[in-house]
């Protein structure tokens, strides 16, 4: 009978300790998605403004040679399309991640407007610090939040200028054609003015951009859904082989394994 004892333990030490690996400030699949997604903005910033410069919305506005992708129109489209495929099947592994993990939950709510107007006006009065680099401030929050639905329309409406007749429907919610291009075109703006503000505070706090780059300190707190549990757990077998009922914390995938003992 000791062969079933064993094996009883086997699977619930396992999950437990496999997670501390993730216990970063920003876990890897988070940082590879991060810079998949910066250099697709990249592609896709670039080889818009050379579609765009083929037929102007604003006369006065024209993107020098220098900073667009593709010779033509022509090339400048099929940078476009794909630079639209990584950005959105990266985009949606993003998502997908920032709501499964409750990443999105823990880090970007709430938010309070007295705390962003207060974060504001440090900022403005060159305040602002960045000392704990594991909390997201107001303004990060609301700038995070902000962009990723500013993306999410941006790709909405990229749809709409790609398929009018296929998503006549969803285009129809927005007006005519110039219009959907007029919101797309307020979208790709919207990304350049928070890039613009969101590079530059990285390199003034530099240690948030190397935390990006190598996964930061290691967080104790909920990024790692079950990093409590793996600690508690850790000492168990030693003495007591696995009691049932310290594990019942109910976050992330592990409750599944352990409902199932
Ligand atoms: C080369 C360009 C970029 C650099 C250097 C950069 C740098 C960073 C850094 C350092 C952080 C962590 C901030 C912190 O811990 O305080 C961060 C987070 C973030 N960045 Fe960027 N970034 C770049 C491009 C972009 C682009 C193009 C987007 C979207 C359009 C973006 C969206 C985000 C978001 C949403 C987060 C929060 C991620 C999360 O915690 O879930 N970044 N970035």
């Amino acid at each position: 009978m000791s062969a079933p004892a064993v094996k009883s333990l086997t699977p619930e030490i396992a999950p437990r300790r496999a997670p501390t690996k993730l216990a970063r400030l920003h876990p890897l699949p988070l940082r590879i998605m991060h810079w998949i997604n910066a250099a697709a903005i990249f592609i896709m910033i670039g080889s818009g403004w050379r579609i765009y410069n083929d037929d102007v919305l604003f006369g006065w506005l024209h993107f020098p040679d220098f900073l667009v992708i593709g010779k033509w129109a022509q090339y400048g489209l099929q940078w476009h399309f794909f630079g639209m495929w990584i950005f959105v099947l990266n985009g949606i592994a993003y998502l997908s991640y920032g709501i499964a993990t409750g990443r999105f939950r823990r880090k970007l709510f709430p938010i309070r407007l007295r705390e962003f107007v207060a974060t504001v006006g440090d900022a403005l009065r060159f305040h602002l610090t960045h000392d704990d680099l594991t909390v997201y401030n107001a303004v990060q929050r609301v700038l995070y939040l902000g962009v990723i639905l500013v993306g999410i329309l941006i790709v909405i409406t990229g749809l709409c200028l790609w398929k009018p007749v296929q998503f006549s429907e969803l285009a129809g919610l927005f007006g005519s054609f110039q219009t959907i291009r007029l919101i797309h075109f307020l979208c790709m703006s919207a990304i350049v003015a928070f890039i613009l503000i969101h590079v530059t505070l990285a390199l003034l706090v530099p240690q948030s951009l190397v935390a990006m780059i190598t996964g930061g300190p290691t967080v104790n707190g909920r990024p790692p859904a079950v990093a409590e549990p793996v600690r508690v757990a850790a000492p168990a077998p030693v003495v007591e082989p696995a009691p049932p009922a310290e594990s019942a914390e109910p976050a992330g995938p592990m409750p599944d394994s352990t409902k199932e003992r």
